[in-house]
């Protein structure tokens, strides 16, 4: 089985055992507080048992690296590390808010080596792929990043809420949205839809990020921490990190901006 059929299969699972969940009071029941230290619902937890037992059946060792549970070993010589998070886009989930997928990325011990990265929209049902070397696609067609260059014609996600990023928020880019759901939004970014994505708050997982970070350099985008090095984070669930993607042209702007 491909890379490729591997998440798919998970993320199918994933979507079936959440699909009567989805906008439910019950799903965002806190059942306790994760591996990653925040609360882990009820819809994380259907999520995260789904594809735990899609990984088990495929006869592969790896090392599962996931929000919730944190770390577990498949087989006895892990040839990969898995990260998944089970549902990024929680909150959007629960609340019927459109705007949630399955993060995954096949990769080596931290975030400079993912081999392959797939982010399925579950509304959508939109697939983002990319193979380290190999380009970023959507639904099987080649995406790129965008080519706006001028800081005043960018659209931006940004999630900086502190007061360095008041620049960003004043008028110095054309748009700012946030819309939730980290892993999508950079997909946005590879896809040329957004030009820039920021997030400055020390609070994001390599589970929300391995995947996309692929999916945006693949698609000719930068991606850094706030301070422009290179993301090595370790693949490790308790990890935060700051970071800023971009369609490249704009990056050094946005660097000095924050
Ligand atoms: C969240 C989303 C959101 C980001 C949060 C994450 P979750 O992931 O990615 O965009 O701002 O920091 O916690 O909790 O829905 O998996
Ligand atoms: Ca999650």
């Amino acid at each position: 089985m491909s890379y490729y059929e591997l998440c798919n299969e998970v993320a199918e699972a994933i979507q079936k055992a959440v699909s009567g969940l989805i906008g439910k009071t019950e799903a965002g029941v806190t059942l306790r507080i994760g591996a990653d230290g925040t609360p882990t619902e009820k819809i994380d937890e259907t999520a995260e048992n789904a594809a735990l037992s899609v990984l088990e059946k495929d006869g592969r060792s790896m090392r599962f690296v996931s929000e919730e549970l944190g770390e577990k070993t498949i087989g006895k010589k892990p040839e990969f590390t898995f990260v998944l998070d089970p549902i990024d886009g929680t909150f959007n989930a629960v609340n019927n808010i459109p705007f949630f997928c399955v993060p995954i990325a096949i990769g080596g011990s931290d975030l400079s080596d993912i081999r392959y990265g797939y982010v399925k929209n579950l509304v959508s049902g939109d697939i983002y792929t990319a193979e380290k070397g190999k380009g970023a696609f959507l639904n099987k067609r080649k995406i790129h990043v965008s080519n706006v260059s001028e800081l005043s014609g960018l659209s931006v996600i940004s999630y900086s809420q502190r007061p360095h990023a008041v620049p960003i928020n004043n008028h110095k880019v054309r748009r700012v949205r946030v819309f939730g759901c980290a892993a999508l939004e950079l997909c946005y970014v590879a896809s040329g839809i957004f030009d820039a994505f920021i997030d400055m708050r020390s609070m994001l997982r390599v589970t929300d990020i391995a995947a996309s970070k692929l999916i945006v350099e693949e698609a000719g985008g930068v991606v850094t921490d706030g301070k422009g090095k290179p993301l090595s984070t370790e693949l490790d669930v308790t990890k935060r990190v700051n970071m800023i993607a971009s369609n490249g042209m704009v990056h050094d702007k946005l660097l000095e901006l924050v």
